[in-house]
């Protein structure tokens, strides 16, 4: 008999190669793109042999269901395919593999649920096609109209609905209301675990964060000819804000990132026309982020005086502080006697935690590396999730 670390290795071994790119070592599973299609074609197998009926919710998420679909007070576990640029292989999918093993083990023990226990797959958690973070939860939750969702687009223009191959149906409250409870399982982002010496952890809460997208506009002109009093160039304030971000996140203890800057024309001999950069800011408290995103937009405003530059800010997401039913999370911490973290990420759990008690699991990364190649986690950790994840399930929905 193959141990579980053994199990979840065969398992892992199957999905390691799809989208991963060779270069990089890292992953390019976009929504709904070939690789993430592959994907949830091999998480229908996954259910089919496991004799799960699949429902698809109409906004491009997936369920299977242990249990009558028709139940209701069902538990969900699971989380997302989807990756960011070169990114992880554990991000998402480890949940989900460990939400199909965690159902064997309980099957494996002769444990039989007393409501349905689901296996999800949430799709879009990044936002790395769409631009929207958690765009299949929002969906669901009716956080983000199906009207706007329809409409966004990604970098060749193809909106949502077309990749989805129909609008998308927006808030369902009915299949909301079958889910008495959700728990993702979830890679950690940090060595907080590492530190602590512990395989696995309940999370508290999530930082609220957002991003917003300045779009800086000057005078594209000729790198030779145009003398430097003469110039407006943008590229002068995207420059200074990334600084600005940088220095004003460290006097509060929060956490501004500039990784993604578009230039028009992004031409070496042009001064650019207009440059637009990305900021992703998250801190422990609302107040400490608004002030954040406060300053930096103050600066960045003063600065484009001075460069003779325009600024237009447009907040492209933001996602409230999330405190997870913090009874459920001394429970399963208890259960699982395992040490509880609040984390800077944002994830389906943190959008479904408004609707339904919700609790989420990490799994320890040794190198605390995340939306990187780098990401990693033992087998052994793996094993020891899906262990920590057969229990909470066992407790939340066999009892
Ligand atoms: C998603 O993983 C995020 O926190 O940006
Ligand atoms: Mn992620
Ligand atoms: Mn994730
Ligand atoms: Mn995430």
């Amino acid at each position: 008999m193959i141990d579980l670390a053994g199990r979840f290795r065969a398992l892992w071994d199957e999905l390691a190669p799809v989208g991963r790119d060779e270069r990089s070592g890292g992953y390019l599973r976009y929504a709904l793109t070939e690789p993430e299609l592959c994907l949830r074609a091999w998480f229908r197998d996954q259910a089919d042999r496991r004799s799960m009926p699949v429902q698809e919710d109409g906004n491009g998420n997936l369920f299977a269901w242990w249990g009558d679909p028709a139940a209701g007070d069902a538990v969900l576990t699971g989380s997302h395919f989807d990756s960011v640029p070169h990114g992880g292989a554990y991000d998402g999918p480890l949940g989900i593999v460990s939400a199909f093993l965690a159902v064997d083990e309980l099957r494996a023990a002769g444990v039989t649920p007393v409501r349905p226990l689901v296996v999800g797959a949430f799709v879009e958690e990044e936002g790395a096609r769409f631009g929207v973070p958690c765009l299949g939860s929002r969906l669901l939750t009716g956080e983000i109209a199906a009207d706007r969702a329809a409409v966004l687009r990604d970098a060749a223009g193809v909106s949502f609905a077309e990749a989805l191959g129909d609008r998308p149906a927006g808030a369902d409250p009915a299949l909301l209301g079958r889910f008495a409870a959700f728990v993702e399982l979830h890679v950690e982002q940090g060595r907080a675990l590492v530190e602590q010496d512990a395989p696995v952890a309940v999370a508290s809460a999530i930082w609220p964060h957002g991003r917003w997208r300045f779009d800086f506009h000057g005078e594209g002109n000729h790198a030779g000819t145009t003398r430097m009093a003469d110039r407006r160039d943008p590229m002068l304030t995207y420059a200074f804000t990334v600084l600005a971000a940088n220095k004003e996140a460290r006097l509060r203890d929060a956490h501004a990132t500039v990784a993604r800057v578009a230039v028009e024309p992004n031409a070496t001999n042009a001064i650019p026309a207009k440059v637009t950069g990305w900021l992703d800011a998250r801190a422990a408290e609302p107040a400490t982020l608004h002030g954040l995103v406060e300053a930096v937009r103050a600066k960045a405003a003063e600065r484009a005086k001075r460069d003779g530059t325009e600024l237009t800010l447009t907040e492209e997401s933001a996602t409230p502080l999330v405190a997870f039913d913090g009874g459920l999370a001394k429970r399963l911490a208890a259960l699982l006697d395992a040490p509880v973290l609040p984390t800077g990420a944002g994830h389906d759990a943190g959008v479904l935690a408004a609707h339904l008690p919700t609790a989420m699991l990490f799994v320890r990364n040794p190198t605390g590396v995340s939306h990187s190649p780098a990401e990693s986690a033992t087998d052994a950790d793996c094993a020891a999730g899906v262990t920590a994840l057969a229990a909470v399930l066992e407790e939340l929905a066999c009892r």
